[in-house]
């Protein structure tokens, strides 16, 4: 079960709507040729088909130029012990038990569940759920997800690992879980305040200081003044293209430059210089219109009619509750809120070291379901480049490069506010293009003019105001572009070795087998797959790549056929489904969590680390009971992992038996202190 399964938030199997009607498919007529040409289909016991463009990338993994790439965007210097991707534990079973399962050799211990007090008075979590929304605001989050370890010398040039500052997103809520009874409404309707402020503060990220005591426990640094709580209503500025735009106009910030909060929080990616950018993924959500007819700025990003949690419904109508109804009842933009979720859908700058700061919201990088984010490593006088795929049934993946060059002296976020927004379009030969959502690029240009009057998808199309339109609509700007529709993004991540880009594709079962294409090859994916490129001439700004898939997802005998031979046959010892979390580890080892059925063969969702060199994949942690296995990253030394369980079934390990199962980071160390996975 996926967890939208186990919310009762997630019941509507539309939960994830299909908001892509643009049916960008320019490639599915020529990919029969292709496939009866290069590819080899096989099917397995009782496995799903799978196959693979019949390619290899060209010297990947043994003309690896990482002496001249700086290890930047991970807060880490250098590699742990050695430097090869092999692994060096034994594989473990699938389980269906209610705990964390890890290797021989390894030892787990549970850490900063939802309701660990972090900051201000530090209020004691109570096991009945029954904490204040203010208590709420200085504890850590519900349904944690991405998360970074920032040494805490980093900004000195350090590699600390036994001591820093672990940031981590909190996706969304169980409400069930998070009151004594569930969320109430009272006779009218409407819903206490204080139980909305409570579901507001379980959202957003929490920055925890942390530090190794003699014993090589980890504990919270208390009263440290890193340690943060940002919200579903901490106060932010727009940034890039969008700021000021008057499609950002609300009541509390009329000329557009500020909003409250950031939600649905999933994946992340740190900077290379050293701040923490929090995706914001199914925002839409959160916003309730009951208007007939609705913006194309809000319909093509899902927005409907009713909100997931009636927030705007708070008794006592403040302002920062009744915001959430996005509904035009006044005569202009700054006098409600119709434009509240035009202030939602971006990457949003954290600064973890200077916890007075505001956090930035990033519009450059484009508004949609942002996942998460991967930096490319940075070289001197070179443009920042990064990649974020937009997690929805046939949506895109997409590359930001900045206009202006990183120097490591004086690199900081103003990089991300100007620069070019690309899609991906992968093409059938085994090329892919960089298609740039730019109103000053000819080719974009005239798509945009050819489309003019047409409707594309669902969205009667008669223009673009001007760049920070087109940025506002990047999906439908995507679709104008002709990008390739994908089988729900998840994270991304790059070799530290090789420099490819790798993508979890976490599945798609509404994919028919005329909407497959290459890069998408399965009709009702309901597994995945794991996508990888090389960008062109190693350049990471380029506007050309070379891709081929990893690995497919599936049961026992799921193969992944390479130049016709079987590169990978899934067994006992690595099935899996739904890849999401995605990571390398600084040695470049790949870890791979998954989001999908708790159903036989696979039961409890899981980890595998991957060696990116030959393929071999092999399951390394098993989670608890309904469980999600999201966000994952190590110290510096890769001697300490952090892994987050996210909306377990049943309460784990906390011995709180009832109805209030509590989210937690999970740390992995090898018993014998050894870099793990090695
Ligand atoms: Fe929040 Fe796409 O998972
Ligand atoms: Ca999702
Ligand atoms: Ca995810
Ligand atoms: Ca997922």
């Amino acid at each position: 079960m996926a967890k939208h399964d186990l919310d009762s938030n997630y019941l509507d199997p539309d939960y994830e709507p299909v908001v892509n009607h643009s049916g960008n498919s320019a490639f599915q007529d020529v990919l029969a040729a292709r496939m009866q040409r290069r590819t080899l289909m096989k099917g397995g016991v009782g496995a799903a088909l799978a196959s693979i463009m019949g390619f290899g990338i060209a010297g990947c993994g043994s003309d690896s130029d990482s002496d001249d790439r700086s290890n930047g965007g991970n807060g880490s210097a250098g590699p742990g012990e050695g430097s090869a991707t092999e692994l060096g534990f034994a594989a473990i079973p699938v389980s269906s038990a209610n705990k964390v399962v890890v290797p021989a050799g390894y030892s787990t211990k549970a850490f900063l569940p939802w309701g660990t007090p972090i900051t201000g008075s530090y209020p004691a979590f109570r096991a009945d759920a029954s904490n204040s929304g203010a208590d709420q605001e200085q504890q850590v989050g519900m349904h944690h997800d991405g998360l970074h370890f920032f040494p805490i010398d980093f900004k000195t040039g350090g590699n600390s690992s036994d001591e820093g500052l672990l940031v981590m997103n909190h996706e969304y809520i169980n409400q069930a879980a998070l009151h004594p009874d569930g969320p109430t409404y009272n006779a009218n309707g409407m819903r206490p305040a204080d139980e909305v402020r409570k579901e507001v503060a379980a959202h957003g990220v929490s920055v925890v200081h942390i530090k190794k005591d003699s014993t090589g426990d980890w504990d919270i640094v208390f009263g440290s003044p890193f340690n943060r709580r940002v919200t579903g209503n901490t106060e932010m500025d727009i940034r890039g293209p969008l700021r000021g735009y008057q499609k950002l106009s609300t009541r509390f910030s009329k000329n557009g430059t500020q909003t409250r909060g950031t939600l649905n929080n999933c994946s992340m990616g740190p900077t290379p210089w050293g701040t923490y950018l929090a995706a914001e993924e199914n925002w839409h959500g959160y916003f309730a219109n009951s208007s007939q007819t609705k913006p194309r700025e809000q319909t093509r990003h899902g927005v409907g009619g009713a909100s997931r949690y009636d927030w705007e419904l708070a008794e006592g109508g403040d302002d920062q509750y009744v915001r959430f109804n996005i509904t035009p009842t006044a005569q202009s933009a700054e006098d409600d809120y119709r434009n509240e979720a035009n202030t939602y859908g971006y990457m949003v700058e954290i600064d973890p070291f200077t916890p007075e700061s505001k956090p930035q919201k990033r519009t450059a990088l484009g508004r949609f379901g942002h996942e998460g984010v991967i930096f490319a490593p940075v070289e001197e006088g070179k443009p920042v480049v990064c990649y974020s795929g937009d997690d929805s049934r046939f949506e895109y993946i997409y590359k930001f490069v900045s206009s202006r060059p990183y120097y490591a002296a004086t690199a900081s976020g103003y990089l991300l506010d100007e620069g070019t927004l690309y899609v991906a379009r992968y093409n059938e030969d085994g090329s892919g293009d960089w298609l740039p959502l730019s109103l000053d690029d000819a080719g974009f240009a005239a798509s945009v003019e050819a489309a003019q009057g047409s409707l594309v998808g669902n969205v009667q199309f008669d223009g673009f105001e001007n760049q920070a339109d087109v940025l506002l609509n990047t999906r439908l700007a995507a679709d104008i572009a002709g990008a390739t529709p994908m089988d729900r993004p998840e994270w991304g991540a790059v070799d530290p070795n090789t420099g490819e880009v790798y993508f979890t594709l976490t599945n798609n079962s509404r994919r028919t087998e005329e909407q497959v294409n290459a890069a998408n090859p399965r009709a009702e994916n309901r597994s995945g797959h794991i996508i990888r490129w090389r960008e062109g001439g190693d350049d990471f700004a380029a506007t050309e790549f070379q891709w081929d898939i990893f690995v497919f997802a599936g049961e026992q005998g799921t193969e992944t056929v390479v130049d016709g031979d079987v590169a990978v046959s899934l067994t006992d010892d690595n099935i899996f489904n739904s890849p999401d979390g995605l990571w390398f580890d600084y040695n470049g080892r790949l870890w791979i969590q998954t989001d999908g059925s708790d159903a036989p063969p696979y039961q409890n969702n899981m980890m595998l680390a991957a060696n990116p060199e030959t393929r071999d994949i092999r399951r390394f942690f098993v989670g608890p009971q309904g469980c999600e296995v999201t966000g994952v990253v190590t110290t510096p030394d890769v001697k300490t992992m952090f892994v987050n369980i996210q909306h377990p079934a049943r309460d784990w390990p906390f011995g709180n038996e009832g109805d209030h199962p509590r989210d937690a980071t999970v740390i992995v160390v090898r018993d014998d202190k050894g870099v793990i996975g090695a």
